[in-house]
């Protein structure tokens, strides 16, 4: 079987039986297609006279699935984030899906079904903003980040990390698109009406662009631990006010501020968002200086002399990777619902505006604002 799709799935499942083992033999499976995603399909399988027992599964086409067959891709992403799933279930167990089986062949992975979960990103957007799930992604970060971190892993453990997630075809896709054709004519660009000024004047802008060109050049050469790579909050789902991280295709040994970054920049545009809204505001920021706060307590360092120094760089590293995502989902290719989703163009634009200023703000100054508190106050 080469094809996988809603036709051969059935198939699929019965002979993948015995590895996935969660149905019984020829019991009657409703299948449905649930992914929402570019790359990948994702479905949900659940026993038809017993719906609570289901489960997800993710298949990575070589190719890119929105775009279709013209646009490969290839399928070794699904080993990278079954990797990533295993690490993550060894080091901070159920803060990720259970992994019932990976089948590389046909790059799919079979996992828990997170059925009642909502998706980060929409219980922002409706102004749910629960501070211990945030606290939680700091804990799961600071965990993972210390315990594969170069300078406590043996010499060996951190050469094996960095072998697993040598995941440079995914590194060069967030390269092009998170560091680079943002900020030149690129095919891939848009934004809204009237923003144009502002854009042509962040590509003109020699300091941001140094500084962006220094943060790129840290992204694609540091190699600190195991970096989820796409930590956004469309990557955490809520269950049970528990949150699970997905999504871990683009896992990479790496600089680990990345993940802090994109996880902070897309509260702060779901802060900007909120504009007219002050106390979910305030939740936001509360969310942002307690994802850092559990961050710090959970990072351990074998020689706790470096601790600070360290924090202090992953720090920097993750504001100015912060500000070049809040960017990049302004003026690249991929925006964020949380302000596609704003209907009075007008009030768009303004939030696109003030955004746009603070990502800049956070790009250039990376290297000198001291902590999240300064941060915050510049809200
Ligand atoms: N284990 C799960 N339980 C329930 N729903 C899930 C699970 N995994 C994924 N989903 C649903 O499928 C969607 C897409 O999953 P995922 O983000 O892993 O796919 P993707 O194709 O890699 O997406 P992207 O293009 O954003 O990278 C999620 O937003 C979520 O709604
Ligand atoms: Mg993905």
């Amino acid at each position: 079987m080469t094809e996988f799709n809603l036709a051969t799935l059935p198939d699929y499942l019965h002979q993948r039986h015995e590895k996935i083992r969660i149905f019984e033999p020829e019991v009657p499976l409703r299948i449905e297609e649930i992914g929402d995603g570019n790359l990948n399909t994702v479905y949900r399988v659940s026993d038809v006279a017993h719906p609570e027992r289901s489960l997800v599964l993710k298949h990575a086409p070589p190719y890119i699935k929105i775009l279709g067959p013209d646009y490969p891709l290839s399928t070794e992403r699904l080993t990278y984030e079954s990797r990533a799933l295993e690490i993550y279930n060894q080091l901070v167990s159920g803060t990720v899906p259970a992994q019932y089986d990976f089948d590389a062949a046909m790059s799919v992975i079979a996992m828990e079904d997170l059925r009642e979960a909502s998706v980060l990103r929409d219980d922002l957007i409706a102004g749910k903003v629960d501070p211990s799930i945030a606290e939680q992604v700091g804990r799961f970060m600071g965990i993972v980040h210390s315990q594969t971190y170069v300078d406590n892993a043996p010499k060996a453990t951190a050469q094996h990390y960095s072998q697993q997630f040598a995941n440079t075809t995914m590194q060069s896709i967030t390269a092009d698109y998170v560091f680079t054709f943002p900020f030149t004519e690129h095919e891939t660009n848009f934004c809204t009406s009237g923003l144009e000024p502002d854009v042509r004047q962040l590509k003109a802008d020699a300091d941001f662009l140094q500084q962006a060109a220094h943060l790129k050049h840290i992204f694609l050469t540091t190699q600190q631990g195991v970096t989820h790579g796409d930590l956004h909050t469309g990557s955490v789902l809520v269950q049970n006010n528990t949150a699970k991280v997905i999504d871990a295709e683009f896992a990479f040994y790496g600089p680990v501020g990345f993940d802090i970054g994109l996880y902070w920049a897309n509260y702060l545009l779901s802060f900007f968002s909120h504009q007219d809204t002050s106390h979910v505001q305030s939740a936001l920021k509360i969310a942002i200086v307690q994802t850092w706060q559990t961050y710090t307590a959970e990072f351990k360092l074998v020689d706790s002399d470096l601790k600070a120094q360290t924090l202090q760089n992953i720090f920097h590293d993750a504001i100015g990777f912060a500000g070049l995502e809040m960017l990049r989902r302004l003026v690249g290719a991929a925006h964020v619902k949380d302000i596609e989703g704003i209907v009075n163009l007008p009030w768009k634009l303004s939030v696109e505006k003030a955004a746009l200023q603070f990502g800049t703000t956070l790009v250039k100054q990376h290297q000198s604002l001291r902590d999240i508190a300064s941060v915050i106050e510049m809200l």
